[in-house]
């Protein structure tokens, strides 16, 4: 029978990406990927809900298939992630064509979910979210959802225990939920085997892997294990949280030579009064002290956060404060957000919200701090020769490869051979630009 068609669109966080692959892959024997929304049978859109501004752009991509569900009578439409998570049933009063719904525990139920549309020829909506979910093991066969990639994404842990003030993860994403050390290492081996030579760990705090489970290894243990896989040459790994960044973990990455020199640690705001009102459970001051410890151990070491400007109450002071932290710390890349009020959370009760005219005045700011930092450590790489890995040809030229350093800055350069994709070489740089460096191949380390 020849196989029929599925069209995903996926918005948001890398997490949202590798569960996108989750469900082609759950799909894979009925099913194959087709980037033309016309001509599928199955249209899947995963949804993030994080800050207003996506949500907003789901609604719109969602009604760009309202004609289309006309014209096509067994076209399938679903909505999958947190936007289906968050909304559930009432997606239906504003969507009243969609079939599915699935929350981001539930897109794992896909097949028996199409079944039941099948048989009950209604929508069907799967929004539990359960504390003690084992997600099922999916492995990536490495070839049909991206074409033969060198570096990919492995979840190790879903939901969040934190609740910061303004997020909407914990309520959307459910309690934190650390996979099996086992299912983990299978799912780093199976990608190695199909080529894979790093893997970016995902989680929405993965620095408290395991803490709530008798058995299981930490997080710095957890890296220790994976890296034992051989021919898995990187590990990357996102998102820590300052608070549970632990000496030990500090040590592991100085230590393990595949644990990449790049860490992205979100400071979310500069002033302790702010910090405070997020229940971020750090200060400044502490922040300080382990990025201190980090390049005191690991002086290469690149930082990138995220931050968020104009939350409730926030003053110039508190503002100035955010700004004089990015001068101290000097980040290689920072992203930046309007604060925005989010269904559930404590911080969309609290007064004193700040007017959308100075939200985008204090976020220019940040930009213009930041690109001046940016730009200044892009430069020191200059002249310098760093390791890449060659994850293929470059977009903006084909007759460039590209590929990341270990502090994960993206490199685009020339080179007599462009078959080196998944080798580590050795590049020169020669110029440095807004979001990436320019440089030539000098020798090959790996392949
Ligand atoms: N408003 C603005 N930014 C937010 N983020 C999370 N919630 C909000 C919100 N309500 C940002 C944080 C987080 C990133 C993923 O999104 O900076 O780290
Ligand atoms: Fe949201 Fe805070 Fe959890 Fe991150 S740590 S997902 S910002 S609640």
């Amino acid at each position: 029978m020849p196989k029929k068609r599925l069209y995903i669109k996926t918005f948001g966080c890398q997490m949202n990406e590798n569960d996108s692959e989750k469900v082609f892959l759950l799909l894979a024997d009925e099913y194959e990927l087709t980037s033309h929304p016309e001509e599928a049978n199955l249209i899947l859109i995963n949804t993030c809900s994080v800050r207003e501004k996506p949500q907003h752009k789901v609604y719109s991509e969602v009604g760009r298939y309202k004609e289309l569900k006309k014209r096509k009578k067994n076209l399938v439409l679903g909505i999958m992630g947190c936007v289906a998570q968050q909304e559930g049933e009432k997606l239906l009063d504003r969507l009243p064509y969609i079939d599915l719904i699935l929350g981001t525990q539930g897109f794992y139920f896909i097949k028996e979910a199409l079944k039941t549309l099948e048989k009950e020829k209604k929508p069907v909506i799967i929004t539990e979210l359960k504390p003690h979910f084992i997600p099922p093991l999916v492995l990536s066969n490495n070839t049909s959802f991206s074409s033969e990639r060198v570096t990919a994404f492995v979840t190790i842990m879903q939901g969040c225990d934190n609740f910061c003030s303004y997020c909407i993860v914990p309520y959307v994403r459910g309690r934190e939920i650390s996979r099996p050390p086992e299912d983990i290492l299978k799912e780093v081996e199976t990608l190695v085997k199909s080529g894979v030579k790093e893997v970016t760990l995902l989680g929405q705090n993965v620095n408290s892997y395991g803490k709530k489970e008798k058995d299981f290894p930490d997080f710095a243990e957890l890296l220790r294990m994976i890296s034992e896989i051989e021919g898995l040459w990187r590990i990357r790994f996102t998102t820590s949280h300052p608070k549970d960044l632990s000496e030990k973990l500090i040590q592991e990455i100085a230590e393990n030579p595949k644990v990449c020199k790049h860490l992205h640690l979100p400071l979310q705001a500069g002033s302790n009064r702010i910090l405070k009102k997020m229940n971020r459970k750090y200060t400044k001051e502490e922040y300080l002290a382990k990025v201190e410890r980090l390049r005191s151990l690991i002086p290469q070491i690149a930082l990138t956060t995220d931050l968020i400007v104009g939350f409730p109450g926030e003053t110039e002071e508190d503002f100035k404060e955010t700004l004089e932290m990015l001068e101290t710390i000097r980040y290689h890349e920072i992203f930046s957000f309007k604060y925005s009020d989010r269904p559930f959370t404590l911080a969309k009760g609290l007064s004193e919200k700040i007017s959308e005219e100075v939200k985008e005045r204090r976020l220019a700011e940040v930009h213009r701090v930041q690109e001046k930092i940016t730009q200044e450590i892009y430069q020191s790489y200059v002249g310098k020769e760093v390791e890449v890995l060659v994850e293929g040809l470059s977009k903006k030229s084909s007759s460039f490869l590209t590929g990341r350093t270990t502090t994960n800055v993206i490199v685009n350069f020339s080179s007599p051979r462009l078959d080196l994709k998944g080798a580590l070489v050795k590049v020169f740089i020669e110029e440095a630009g807004k979001h990436s460096l320019k440089g030539r191949y000098l020798e090959t380390v790996k392949i």
